[in-house]
């Protein structure tokens, strides 16, 4: 039986007639030198639709406990009965907590100690007008100290996703200085601990690894600033006592919203518990906090499935869809980019030729990508021009306002890439403002695609970003789509703005570039703007409010894309997911095409060297996910076969209704005498029929002999019982060929 089950149902029955609270860490000493009167226990449930977190006032020492988390609790009479773990909600430092805290300060006085007790809480019941969302802000306080905590809980009944941040505040009369500032604390008693780890690099980002927690303490974090998640992203999903799988198993997934330095901490003590302390990353971060000012954390957003993988993801889609993402019940826009095919070498003629292009692909916009700016050092590779955003009069004499106008002539939107928070040394805006760029004044510069970063922190910068936006928006209206990049992370960096309070760096950069993006929101709020950071190096839900979709991976390789794919959508929906179907890898267009279908579609490819098979073939492909791209963006994502365990990979959406579905699946390698099995489908309703039918079918991308049976399924009926019980076959034994099927009532 489950530790943490058996210690409930054991401590119900032994203590049915007295609740003993459990000293924490021995006997319980006298907080801030305070007798703290016996009072009732007070309990907090925080409840969604099939979870619960219970937290606990102890009457005997005033402080806030994790009672419970896990599987929704329909009672919570016989918690009562129990003792208490002694799991702080919200540990501090300095006092008599052993382990990890999640709050460490520095008094006005030098005094290193904190404790926090209860003060009250509130509830705000339908925030912002949505009945399932409520808002638990508990209050706690330090005794001695005018020090302030508010553990703000948000809780996502229907999604069964809870977000939590954290406000700290002091009256002292002095600056306190803060060392840590978890948003959130949770803590877990099981017999293991499996966590699953997502880190990559440019190019491979995503890659997928499962280990077992040990005594002591595991981190996931990252150090670099901006472009903050090139190596993880902050993502985690822990499996508690056993290994989890798509369906089955007790799974807990958490993301942080936040684009700077994160830290996941995750504590097995010596007697098996579990603390997992999530937030900003506290390394080389210490914050002088003014008195009256509030220090808010970025939210930690976490859900728990007892139905395995699968229903965690799909609990953080359908929240990121409703909440987390700008517009991310809305739909998306189809692109042509030309980042592939010319690089930074092409003129108005050449563009000319790619609109016309992406109207006959039948795409929405065609994305100018990087190149277009700067005149004194042109922006004719990433040697010289970052920092000066004005047209290159050489390749585009007539300005972008031309070519909004050619765009709409023929029937297409405009779109443009920026990467406004970097400048080359090479530039008219090193030149002019020295100040503004973070770099050491006593050491050498240090490049990194030859840039560096400005500094957000001064508020001049952030005035000057929010002009490169907003100026080029207002001059030229018609702009329908923003490619917003990122290409460097921060090394040598020092902020003159700062001045003495350079460890708030990478806190207020984060800040400031929200700051930003807020503003521009208010003016802007529904243009499709796309979070680009060197592929996939800014991915998170504190940036993705302000933006509709994110640039995965620079690597397009179908193959290698699939499990990069399959990586970002244990926490991300489709819908926020750009795949671009470009010349990387040596697979045919259909399977390229139908990797990229698995999310936002787009093209940079050549167009105009497109055999006419090709063309038609794409220009079908692209009326097809017209068709069924809302099942792709907002339905239910089933992940059936992983490529991390067999050579083939099927992922499948169901929309709301069930009346709609779309299956894709790939075979990546084939084996001598390799069996496969048919795949069994899921989330469709059994009582109903569905037709299946084969879609992007190609004669010229040939799937292989081995897809026979898959033709043979094409245009058939089937109950969804026989789909889910039996399934479908899926699968060739010829490597790197793919199949679509669309499903329908
Ligand atoms: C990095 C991005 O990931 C690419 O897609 C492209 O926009 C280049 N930057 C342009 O410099």
């Amino acid at each position: 039986m489950k530790k943490l089950f058996s210690f409930i149902i054991l401590c119900a029955f032994a203590s049915s007639i007295i609740a003993q609270e459990l000293p924490v860490g021995g006997p319980p000493p006298p907080a801030g030198g305070q007798q703290m009167q016996q009072t009732p226990d007070v309990f907090i449930p925080l409840d969604t639709k099939n979870t619960s977190l219970v937290l606990r006032v102890n009457g005997r020492d005033g402080r806030l406990y994790q009672s419970y988390f896990g599987l929704k609790l329909n009672n919570i009479d016989n918690l009562k009965q129990i003792r208490d773990a002694g799991h702080l909600a919200y540990a501090t430092f300095g006092t008599d907590n052993l382990f990890e805290p999640a709050v460490r300060a520095t008094h006005n006085d030098g005094n290193p100690s904190l404790e926090l007790k209860y003060i009250n809480q509130s509830l705000e019941k339908s925030v912002g007008g949505k009945s399932d969302v409520s808002l638990n802000r508990i209050f706690l306080k330090d005794p001695v100290y005018p020090f302030e905590v508010t553990l703000n809980i948000k809780t996502y009944n229907d999604e069964d996703v809870i977000e939590q941040w954290v406000e700290i505040k002091h009256t002292e009369k002095k600056p306190v200085t803060i060392f840590n500032y978890a948003s959130s604390m949770l803590h877990f008693d099981a017999e293991k601990y499996w966590l699953t780890q997502f880190h990559g690099d440019w190019a491979e980002e995503m890659k997928l690894q499962e280990s077992e927690l040990t005594t002591g303490i595991k981190i996931l974090d990252t150090k670099l600033g901006t472009r903050a998640h090139m190596y993880q992203t902050p993502v985690f999903m822990l499996s508690l006592n056993e290994k989890s799988d798509e369906n089955n198993g007790q799974v807990i997934a958490g993301t942080l919203g936040w684009s700077g330095n994160f830290r996941f901490l995750f504590e097995v003590d010596e007697k098996g518990s579990l603390r997992i302390i999530s937030g900003i990353n506290p390394f080389a971060s210490e914050y002088s906090l003014e008195p009256g000012k509030v220090f808010r954390t970025p939210s930690m957003i976490f859900t728990f499935s007892d139905k395995g993988k699968g229903q965690a993801s799909r609990n953080l889609h359908r929240w990121a869809m409703n909440y987390g993402i700008l517009d991310g019940t809305g739909t998306r826009l189809t692109l042509l980019n030309n980042w592939e095919t010319t690089g930074f070498n092409f003129d108005e003629k050449k563009l000319s030729a790619i609109l016309d292009d992406t109207k006959k692909m039948g795409l929405d916009v065609f994305l100018l990508d990087d190149g277009w700016f700067a005149n004194k050092y042109p922006r004719n590779n990433d040697r010289a021009g970052l920092g000066d955003w004005q047209e290159n009069k050489a390749k585009l004499p007539n300005g972008l306002g031309y070519l909004v106008k050619e765009a709409d002539a023929k029937g297409v939107k405009f779109g443009i890439w920026i990467e406004p928070e970097m400048v080359n040394p090479k530039s008219e805006l090193y030149e002019t403002h020295p100040d503004w760029i973070l770099k050491l004044p006593n050491r050498p510069e240090n490049y990194y695609r030859n840039q560096l970063v400005l500094d957000l922190a001064n508020p001049k910068v952030q005035e000057f970003v929010y002009n490169v936006v907003d100026g080029m928006l207002a001059t030229n209206p018609g702009i329908a789509f923003i490619k917003w990049d990122c290409n460097r992370m921060m090394t040598n960096a020092y902020s003159v703005y700062l001045k003495d309070k350079q460890s708030h760096l990478y806190i207020d950069y984060v800040n400031s570039l929200y700051g930003v993006l807020e503003r521009l929101r208010q003016k802007y709020p529904h243009l499709p703007i796309m979070l680009c950071s060197g592929g996939g190096g800014r991915v998170d839900y504190g940036a993705l409010k302000y933006f509709t979709e994110f640039w995965a991976s620079d690597n397009t390789d179908a193959l290698e894309r699939i499990y990069i794919q399959w990586g970002y959508s244990y926490f991300f929906p489709a819908i926020s997911v750009c795949n671009h179907i470009t010349s990387w890898g040596k697979q045919s267009l259909k399977f390229r095409t139908d990797v990229a279908m698995m999310g936002k579609m787009g093209y940079d490819i050549e167009v105009d060297k497109m055999t006419e098979n090709e063309l038609k073939f794409s220009q079908s492909a692209i009326a097809n996910y017209n068709r069924i791209k809302d099942i792709i963006y907002t339905g239910d994502l089933y992940r059936l076969i992983s490529p991390y365990e067999e050579n083939r990979a099927v992922m499948m959406y169901v929309n709301d209704s069930k009346s709609r579905a779309v299956l894709f699946g790939y075979t990546l390698n084939t084996r001598y005498g390799e069996t496969l099995n048919p795949v069994k489908l899921q989330g469709l309703d059994p009582a109903r029929t569905y037709k299946v039918q084969e879609i992007n079918v190609s004669n010229e991308a040939r799937r292989g002999p081995g897809m026979g049976p898959g033709m043979s399924q094409s245009g058939r009926s089937y109950t969804g019982d026989y789909l889910m019980k039996v399934g479908l076959s899926v699968g060739s034994n010829t490597p790197l060929t793919s199949v679509v099927y669309e499903i329908t009532e």
